[in-house]
């Protein structure tokens, strides 16, 4: 695992950026897996400027998600759909239907899996999978416990992920019960990943899943069975490493 240690989080940004930079200028037709969250905001504001400078071109990129609240229209301001058109799609010259994430209006959830797990396969597989770490190390909604060979399936959310998810919503009532994620199982399959943290109340967690045992109870732990994975964290998410 390569660890990058930025200064603070928009250091850890345009680190991070500069990653995903490199893949699409070596690969302009690559597939990029990616994020929501409040981590990956600036990264995707740093990929707008470099593009708005004419230094990036997303116009052969493809992009799959890496999750969706089940249940949520695309329109509503919290589906993931959203978040994505609101910042980056919408700012950059990628091809809307280039851009992929689980329909979370699906009828038939298992069937809504069955496809996604297919298109991901069909483009290809994803190059470079860009991941956020939860307070309790859950990447993608794949919280403790699940089992690593997990394909794209339905979650029922874990009460931790709803308290910290209401932030964005109205009131913990309105945050979605179930989401749609690819696995862990899907996640590995990826040909690099980049995880990204920062702030110190994920330090404690993020030490677990680099130099701790490789569990289900700390899901983001099976990267470290991963070949090819690159951290970016800030100094306070790094706090504990010599
Ligand atoms: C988002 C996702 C989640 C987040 C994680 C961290 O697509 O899959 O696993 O990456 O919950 O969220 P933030 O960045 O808001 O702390």
């Amino acid at each position: 695992m390569k660890i990058y240690r930025a200064t603070d989080y928009q250091d850890m940004s345009r680190k991070a950026a500069n990653i995903i930079s490199a893949q699409i200028i070596m690969k302009p037709d690559c597939v990029l897996g990616l994020a929501t969250g409040s981590t990956p905001i600036g990264i995707y504001k740093q990929l707008v400027e470099w593009y708005k400078k004419g230094d990036l071109d997303f116009s052969e990129v493809v992009s799959v998600n890496l999750d969706e609240y089940r249940g949520l229209p695309k329109t509503n301001d919290q589906s993931y759909d959203y978040f994505m058109r609101q910042h980056l799609f919408d700012l950059v010259n990628i091809d809307p239907a280039n851009t992929y994430l689980p329909n979370g209006m699906a009828e038939d959830s298992e069937e809504e899996c069955l496809r996604y797990e297919r298109l991901i396969q069909s483009l290809g597989g994803v190059d470079l999978q860009l991941l956020g770490m939860g307070h309790n190390g859950h990447i993608g909604f794949n919280e403790p416990g699940e089992a690593f060979d997990t394909m794209t399936h339905c979650v029922k959310l874990q009460e931790r992920t709803i308290e910290a998810n209401k932030r964005f919503f109205a009131s913990a009532d309105d945050v979605p019960r179930q989401a749609y994620t690819m696995g862990i199982g899907t996640i590995m399959r990826a040909r690099k990943i980049l995880l990204v943290v920062s702030g110190e109340e994920k330090a404690e967690t993020l030490r677990k899943a680099l130099c701790g045992p490789v569990t289900p109870e700390v899901p983001a732990s099976i990267l470290q069975m991963h070949n090819d994975v690159t951290l970016v964290g800030d100094e306070a998410a790094l706090s504990w490493m010599a």
